[in-house]
């Protein structure tokens, strides 16, 4: 018997379907290669729904996603809707919700050309960034009094716990062995914000039961600048919701940008949701030129958390010599259509699993 998987599929907004449609188009083909199955159920959260009928997203749906493996979600956002209100309900509800506690964020340069900066290789640009994902300033806990007023105060809570502090930072030593990778790096500011002390003391206490792997810990504002001057220096870094959300941004731009950048929001073990980094473009809306790289590396990742490792690393192999080759120009709109990448992909799927055998 081949295995199975069912996933919810959650297109969203703006450019969210057609890149999705390119993932589904892909994940389809390897299916046939690798011969295991996808049952996909669609759901129409995003900012059309929300128009037509003031759902945000059910609380029921998050009973049926505990039911399936892996949630494959596109882009939330639209300028329609009042700022964050649809992100922080379906994007930040999956997150807080399914208890999504890892933000694993690789950033990994396919190709030298795609670096923005000066004599970059593929070899030293390839860390994984694990972004906690339930906690911090996410939380919601704050707000604003005497709004509109001169005396206006607004307030957002840094929040941390000891257990959420330290299962992300176990998980990312477990990786580090799992993946054969050397080193894990602290990423917080807590010279300026003592309350971030809690991340170095966990953090040294979980380094000491994994003495083989070395350890490294830079403030956030230095650590992006030595992403950018000594991108080697990270081979799998730990760091706050907050900063690993800017820090990755900055990660993606020097991987060729987002339109290749890819996360899996993970509670290990259980329903997991993968989303390409970038937003929602409506701009580009309906028009066909959107890269779709992003979102097939999510699913990429999708494929090496349901334990489809064989049809992960095709893929992945597939992207970077397509990215290599230049076959695929640029990771921007317009250069291709959006369906010519999923085709280019799928072909080169093919291809590789040839060679293989
Ligand atoms: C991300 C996004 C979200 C975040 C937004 C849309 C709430 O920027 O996934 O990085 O800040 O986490
Ligand atoms: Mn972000």
């Amino acid at each position: 018997m081949s295995n199975e998987y069912s996933i919810a599929v959650i297109p969203g907004d703006g450019i969210g379907e057609e890149v999705v449609a390119e993932g589904l188009k892909v994940l389809e083909a390897l299916t046939e290669v690798f011969g295991f199955r996808l049952r996909t159920t669609k759901y129409p959260w995003g900012a059309d729904h929300y128009l037509a009928t003031k759902e945000l997203h059910p609380d029921s749906a998050y009973d049926e996603y505990r039911q399936m493996d892996a949630v494959l979600l596109g882009a939330i956002g639209d300028p329609r809707i009042e700022t964050g209100l649809i992100e922080r309900a379906v994007i930040a509800g999956l997150r807080f919700k399914l208890d999504l506690y890892v933000n694993l964020r690789p950033i990994k340069l396919y190709a030298e050309h795609l670096c923005p900066l000066k004599d970059r290789t593929p070899e030293q640009v390839d860390m994984l960034v694990m972004r906690e994902n339930t906690e911090d300033a996410y939380t919601g806990i704050g707000g604003t009094f005497k709004q509109d007023t001169g005396d206006e105060v607004a307030m957002a809570t840094m929040l941390y716990t000891r257990k959420g502090v330290e299962r992300i930072i176990r998980y990312s030593f477990e990786q580090a062995v799992v993946t054969g990778r050397k080193k894990v790096t602290l990423v917080d500011k807590a010279n300026a914000i003592r309350a971030q002390d809690i991340w170095t003391r966990v953090f040294e206490k979980v380094a000491s039961e994994y003495p083989n792997i070395e350890t490294d810990h830079m403030y956030i504002d230095a650590a992006c600048m030595w992403l950018i001057k000594n991108p080697d220096w990270f081979d799998v870094a730990v760091m706050p919701n907050i900063f690993g959300d800017i820090f990755t941004d900055l990660g993606a731009m020097v991987q060729g940008g987002l339109g290749i950048a890819a996360s899996g929001n993970l509670h290990p073990g259980k329903v997991s949701m993968f989303e390409p980094i970038h937003g929602s473009a409506p701009k580009y809306r309906g028009k066909g030129v959107a890269n779709p790289l992003a979102t097939i590396n999510a699913a990429q990742m999708m494929l090496t958390y349901l334990g489809e490792e064989d049809a992960a690393r095709c893929l992945e192999k597939s992207i970077a010599r397509l990215l290599e080759s230049r076959r695929i120009r640029s990771l921007g709109a317009g250069e291709h259509s959006t369906a010519e990448v999923g085709d280019l992909v799928v072909a080169e799927v093919r291809e590789v699993a040839s060679q293989k055998t």
